[in-house]
């Protein structure tokens, strides 16, 4: 089968287009061949193990895994002796953070890290869904949101803000997106109830006071956000932050109530990723969700998508298409 494989760190330019063997489920696996997967900022700092410590988990000189890819959507080929929830023939969709193997024309992963797509989407759009989705709900259900609350979503246009916006529209808050020019009517669409404009106005002098801030691109922090925040306000942030701040705030602003009016900072680590899938399937289902699209390049042009998308401008998310002839 064809893979893109990668045997050393580095930039996009590590990645080859090469025959590899075609993987074998294990018992509790499934092979899927795979039919379209993503590039998304995971995959950008795999490749290139940044932050550091990212090493410990992929391999501390050299990747472990040497096929990317996090997202992924396709038809299960096969199946392990002990999976029971999935069949040859279901077309599924799923995500897996540890590294799914998914820019490939096969890949083999444990059944909990899967599930069948929604009825009626394609492939791209259903390998979209997955990590920006799956990060947005388990960062707005580590708080206590309540209808009429205010709440402003910095980086609305991302893969994980865009996810953001939609999902809190099913909680009855009040949505302050905040994004470029060029996409306002692109977050008013995904269910924003005002936008503010970065490229003219520092959404952090906002006269608005919110309940919560969700940082969806990490060009804030919380001490740049909290005279923004209500008392007992909560700021939120998906990036780590200048060193790292974001990991250790959540343990110091509950040291330092009432100095700082009871707001504070988490950082949430999203956990149970079935759970998530299954939720993001019912919510497509109820035309309540749709992954934002970018724009697809195919499997051979790989390299391409990983520059773009590193750049950190993708609008949603950016999709790979993986044929099955001579194409490639
Ligand atoms: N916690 C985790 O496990 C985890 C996992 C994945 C990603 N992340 C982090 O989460 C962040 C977002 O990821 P993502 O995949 O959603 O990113 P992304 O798709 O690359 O989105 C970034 C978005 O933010 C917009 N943007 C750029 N500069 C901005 C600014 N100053 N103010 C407001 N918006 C701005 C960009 O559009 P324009 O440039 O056109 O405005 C783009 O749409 C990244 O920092 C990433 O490292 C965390």
């Amino acid at each position: 089968m064809k893979a893109i494989v990668y045997t050393q760190y580095g930039s996009p330019d590590v990645l080859r287009l090469k025959d590899v063997e075609k993987p074998t489920p294990r018992d509790d696996e499934v092979l899927i061949r795979v039919r379209a997967t993503t590039v998304n900022r995971t995959d950008c700092a795999t490749i290139r193990a940044k932050p550091f410590f990212m090493r410990m988990v992929t391999g501390l000189f050299k990747p472990k895994k040497q096929i990317p890819g996090t997202e992924f959507a396709g038809d299960i080929e096969a199946v392990g002796k002990g999976v029971s929830s999935l069949k040859i023939g279901d077309k599924v969709f799923g995500f897996d953070d540890q590294g799914a193997g998914s820019h490939a024309q096969y890949m083999t992963i444990k059944e909990d890290k899967v599930v069948i797509m929604p009825d009626k989407i394609s492939y791209g759009q259903a390998a979209a869904s997955s990590e920006g989705a799956h990060y947005a709900y388990n960062f707005i259900n580590k708080v206590d949101l309540k209808a009429g609350q205010h709440v402003l979503v910095n980086g609305a246009t991302g893969a994980i803000g865009s996810a953001t916006v939609q999902l809190l529209k099913d909680f009855d808050v009040t949505i302050t997106a905040v994004c470029a020019t060029k996409n306002i009517e692109l977050v008013k669409s995904l269910g924003a109830n005002k936008v503010i404009n970065y490229t003219k106005d520092d959404f952090t002098k906002d006269e608005q006071n919110y309940d919560f801030v969700f940082d969806m691109v990490g060009k804030s922090s919380f001490f740049k956000c909290k005279h923004i925040l209500k008392p007992g306000g909560v700021y939120l942030s998906s990036d780590l932050g200048y060193m790292w701040q974001n990991l250790f705030l959540p343990l110091i602003t509950p040291l330092l109530q009432p100095l700082i009016s009871h707001k504070k900072a988490v950082f949430p680590t999203p956990t149970d990723i079935r759970g998530s899938l299954g939720l993001i399937k019912r919510l497509i289902e109820q035309n309540k969700f749709k992954a934002v699209i970018d724009r697809e390049f195919p499997l051979e042009h790989i390299v391409e998508a990983y520059k773009y998308v590193e750049k950190g401008h993708k609008i949603g998310n950016v999709i790979i298409t993986v044929e099955h002839n001579d194409k490639i």
